[in-house]
């Protein structure tokens, strides 16, 4: 996946989806300096470590995506790649998800600079994926996924295979349950995955303790799913105040403080909020901007985080 591949970019685009180095930050002078424009920060990238390939760090999750806002998601998707955003993580049990992801991608031209991440469910098998790449109007996907660890001996030979035969780049399991990290504990020490998916933000810690851990020693990809605990954690953000130092990381929303605490993990490769407006997408997309918390200062947004009251 190549950002900078990007085809036919106005130069307003090219300039906002990062693609020259350092020149977005000299175009926003008369912008307040608590909001900078979405798109004047350095783009914050990991690599994928069984390939060495570069994402950017937040992406989309379209759990939520259903007909009646199919439009919002259109424009989500325009502009999220306007951003340099560019994955995608859906399922065949997302309802009309990828059909409507494939439908808008293919309509927008930007198929080719976006990372799907799909999964396959309980039961599944070559027919299930084969109906994926139709919905989703391609001929392969990037990432195609074990969705909640159902029937990963099966499931895994068969995407090793379809690894081979280029119809997926890469291939993983998913789970969004700390009940169930003690299976994916054994499924990553017995598999060579590619990638990972787990649930995991600054309310819930667990993973932090063995999951991405075995993932930085397995050289396992991570995405993270429900970094804001389907919205909970913006009720128990409600009237309360983001901490001074919050600049000091390019965070100015609560939702950028619990992006940038789940993507500075340096286990983690790119987080996948869910929305369906445009103004959430904006805001989760300028998390993936700017300055990443250290240790320490991930440290201190716990401290924060758990003295609210
Ligand atoms: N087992 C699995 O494989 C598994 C399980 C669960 C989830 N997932 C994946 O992970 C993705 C994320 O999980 P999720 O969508 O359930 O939960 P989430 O990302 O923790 O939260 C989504 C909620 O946050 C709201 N939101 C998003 N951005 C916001 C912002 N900037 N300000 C205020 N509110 C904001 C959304 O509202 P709006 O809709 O109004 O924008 C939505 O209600 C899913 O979409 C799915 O792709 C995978």
């Amino acid at each position: 996946m190549r950002r900078s591949s990007a085809p036919n970019l106005s130069r307003r685009e090219f300039i906002e989806a990062g693609c020259v180095a350092g020149v977005g930050a000299l175009l926003t002078p008369a912008l307040p300096a608590a909001q900078p424009p979405a798109a004047s920060l350095p783009l914050i990238t990991k690599p994928i470590p069984s390939s060495g390939e570069q994402l950017p760090a937040v992406g989309i999750g379209t759990d939520a995506f259903r007909e009646d806002v199919r439009e919002q998601i259109r424009d989500q998707l325009k502009r999220m790649s306007e951003l340099g955003g560019t994955v995608i993580d859906t399922s065949d049990d997302y309802g009309d998800s990828e059909a409507i992801i494939g439908e808008a991608l293919a309509s927008l031209g930007i198929r080719d600079r976006t990372f799907i991440a799909t999964k396959i469910s309980a039961g599944g098998g070559a027919d299930l994926f084969q109906r994926s790449l139709e919905r989703l109007r391609t001929q392969k996907v990037e990432l195609l996924q074990v969705h909640n660890l159902t029937g990963v001996d099966k499931l895994v030979p068969a995407m090793q295979e379809w690894k081979k035969a280029g119809k997926i780049r890469y291939y993983g399991v998913t789970t969004s349950r700390g009940s169930q990290h003690a299976e994916l504990l054994d499924i990553m020490r017995h598999y060579p995955l590619d990638f990972i998916q787990v649930d995991y933000s600054i309310a819930n810690r667990d993973a932090a303790d063995a999951v991405l851990p075995l993932a930085l020693e397995r050289k396992m990809a991570v995405l993270i799913n429900l970094p804001f605990g389907r919205s909970s954690l913006f009720r128990q953000a409600a009237d309360r105040k983001l901490p001074p130092w919050a600049a000091d990381i390019d965070v100015s929303s609560w939702a950028q403080y619990f992006l940038k605490y789940v993507i500075s993990h340096p286990a983690v490769t790119v987080a996948i909020p869910g929305s369906t407006k445009v103004s959430h997408l904006e805001d989760n997309q300028r998390a993936a901007r700017g300055r990443l918390p250290d240790a320490a200062t991930r440290q201190k947004m716990e401290q924060y985080w758990d003295h609210r009251s």
